[in-house]
C-alpha cells in the first residue's frame, strides 16, 4: 500500500493563488445590506480565511463555482441539506413539474397527503406528520406541543449538543443571547450525554416541572450501550415527552433517522435539511396522542401548530417525494458511509505519515465525519483551523468538515485525499515553526460568541 499522498494517482489540484477579486470587491457591499452578509452565521466571513471564495454562483454534483470562476469540490453541502448533490436532476425536475401546476392554494394540496404517507413510511413507530420549511421551527413545535400535552412548563436539553433551533428557547442559553429576555432561558434545563444520572438530577431536582427532553440521538460520540432507551424510560417515568432532533442524522446515519439506527423510538421527533435535498422542507412526526393536540379532533385546549402560509409548498413537498424515492432506489445512506469511511482511511493515513496524531483529529461517524484542529500545545486551535481550511482553498476544496454526499464520486475523494495530505504537510511544518509564518491574516471565530 502506497503513501496517502501517492494514492491519489496524481489528480491533486496543485497549490495555486487563487483570484478572489470580485469576491473580494463584493463583500463590503453584502455587509452593507445584509448583516452578517450572509444568511446563515454558519457561512458567514469569520467562519473562513481571508483568502476564500466569498460568494458561490454555481453547484453540480458535489462541485461549486465562485464568483472568480474558481472550482472546489465542496463539503458539508448547504449545512448538510445536500445530500444528493447540486441541482440533482430528478429532484430538480419533480420540483419543476410540481411548479408547473402551482405552489399554494387556498385549500390543501393533494401532495401534502401523498408525502404525509411517504414519510410515515419511512420513519418505524410514528402516526402523524406536520411539515415545515425549517428545523427551528419544527424543533420549536415540538417543545410546544410537548408543553401542552403535559402542562409542563420546563424543558430539558443536551447541553454537550451544539444547536436545537434559532428561537428564544435554545439561542437565550447560548453566548449570542441579546434581546431574549432573561426568564426565557431560564425555563431551558441542561443535562450531559451519555449522563443518564445529570438527567435524573434535573428530574428529581423539578419534579412534575419538565415537558420534555431534547436531545440528537448521537452526534460526535456514540450513545452508551443502552444509554437512549435508559433515558426513554426515564421520561415515560417522569411523565416527560421524548423528542429527538433528527435534523443532522435523518437520512444520514439512516433513511429512517438515528432512532431507526438505534433502535429507540422517541415519542416525537424533527427531520429537515436532506430530507428536501436542500429544498426548504421539514417534518415534526410523531405519536398520535401528542400530535392530534394540534388537530381537529379533540375536546382539549388548541395547540397552534405550525401553521405556516409557505409550510407546505407544493414543489418542496415534490422534491421531498423524489429524495425519498432515490434513497430507496439506490442505497444513498449506503453509498454515504462508504465514501466517508474512504476518506477517513485515506486522510488518517495522511495524519500518520505527518506525524499529526494529537493535532489533527478525525470525529464521528463516516457519514458525518468532522475533524478537530490542535496547536503545539494540543489545545483546541482556531488558528490551525484557519490554516488547514487555507491550505484546502489553495488546492481547490471548500471542507468545513468531511461530509459527503451521494455526488462525492471516488475520484473527488482522491483528489481531497491528496489536497488533504499537502495541507497537512503545511500543518506539520507550522506546528514546528511557528503558524505566523503560513497563515495569511486573522484566524476564523466560533459562531457562538458574545462579542465581534
Ligand atoms: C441539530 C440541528 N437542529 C436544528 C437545526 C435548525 O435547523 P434550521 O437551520 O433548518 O432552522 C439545525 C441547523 O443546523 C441543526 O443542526
Amino acid at each position: 500500500m502506497g503513501s496517502a499522498k501517492n494514492q491519489s494517482n496524481g489528480l491533486a489540484l496543485a497549490p495555486s493563488p487563487k483570484d478572489f477579486s470580485k469576491s473580494r470587491a463584493l463583500r463590503p457591499k453584502a455587509h452593507r445590506l445584509i448583516p452578517g452578509g450572509s444568511h446563515t452565521y454558519a457561512k458567514g466571513d469569520d467562519q473562513y480565511p481571508e483568502q476564500s471564495p466569498a460568494f458561490i454562483v454555481r453547484g453540480k454534483g458535489c462541485h461549486v463555482w465562485d464568483l472568480d470562476g474558481n472550482e472546489f469540490i465542496e463539503y458539508g453541502m448547504g449545512l448538510r441539506a445536500v445530500t444528493l448533490g447540486h441541482a440533482f436532476l430528478p429532484v430538480v425536475e419533480a420540483a419543476y413539474q410540481q411548479m408547473q401546476l402551482g405552489i399554494n392554494f387556498t385549500r390543501p394540496a393533494k401532495i401534502e397527503v401523498d408525502l404525509a404517507e411517504a414519510m410515515l413510511g419511512v420513519i418505524d413507530g410514528v402516526d402523524m406528520v406536520k411539515f415545515a420549511k425549517n428545523g427551528s421551527d419544527v424543533t420549536t413545535a415540538a417543545v410546544k406541543l410537548a408543553r401542552a400535552y403535559t402542562g409542563r412548563d420546563l424543558i430539558a436539553i443536551c447541553g454537550d449538543q451544539p444547536f436545537f433551533s434559532i428561537n428564544d428557547w435554545f439561542i437565550g442559553t447560548t453566548e449570542m443571547n441579546a434581546g431574549i429576555p432573561q426568564a426565557i432561558p431560564q425555563m431551558t434545563l441542561k443535562f450531559c450525554y451519555n449522563d443518564l444520572e445529570s438527567l435524573r438530577k434535573l428530574f428529581d431536582q423539578y419534579p412534575d416541572q419538565i415537558a420534555c427532553v431534547m436531545m440528537e440521538a448521537e452526534t460526535t460520540n456514540p450513545p452508551a450501550a443502552g444509554y437512549l432507551n435508559q433515558v426513554k424510560e426515564l421520561c415515560e417515568e417522569r411523565g416527560a415527552v421524548l423528542i429527538f432532533d433528527e435534523m443532522i442524522t435523518g437520512f444520514r446515519w439512516h433513511l429512517g433517522g438515528a432512532q431507526k439506527f438505534h433502535g429507540v423510538v422517541p415519542h416525537l421527533s424533527t427531520f429537515g435539511k436532506a430530507m428536501g435535498n436542500g429544498f426548504a422542507i421539514s417534518a415534526l412526526v410523531g405519536k398520535r396522542e401528542i400530535m392530534r393536540l394540534g388537530g381537529l379532533d379533540h375536546d382539549q385546549r388548541r395547540v397552534f401548530l405550525l401553521s405556516t402560509t409557505h409550510g407546505a409548498e407544493t414543489h418542496a413537498l415534490a422534491a421531498s417525494l423524489e429524495t425519498i424515492r432515490i434513497y430507496r432506489e439506490r442505497n444513498v445512506v449506503e453509498f454515504l458511509w462508504r465514501q466517508g469511511e474512504r476518506l477517513r482511511a485515506l486522510v488518517s493515513q495522511s495524519i500518520a505519515e505527518n506525524r499529526l496524531d494529537g493535532f489533527f483529529e478525525l470525529i464521528g461517524r463516516p457519514c458525518n465525519l468532522v475533524f478537530g484542529t490542535r496547536d503545539q500545545d494540543h489545545n483546541r486551535s482556531q488558528a490551525f483551523r484557519t490554516l488547514f481550511l487555507q491550505e484546502l482553498i489553495r488546492r481547490g476544496v471548500i471542507a468545513p468538515s468531511f461530509v459527503v454526499s451521494f455526488s462525492h464520486s471516488d475520484t473527488d475523494i482522491e483528489r481531497t485525499a491528496e489536497a488533504v495530505y499537502e495541507a497537512h504537510v503545511v500543518y506539520r511544518k507550522a506546528l514546528d515553526e511557528g503558524i505566523e509564518k503560513y497563515l495569511e491574516g486573522r484566524p476564523v471565530k466560533p459562531v457562538d460568541r458574545r462579542y465581534n
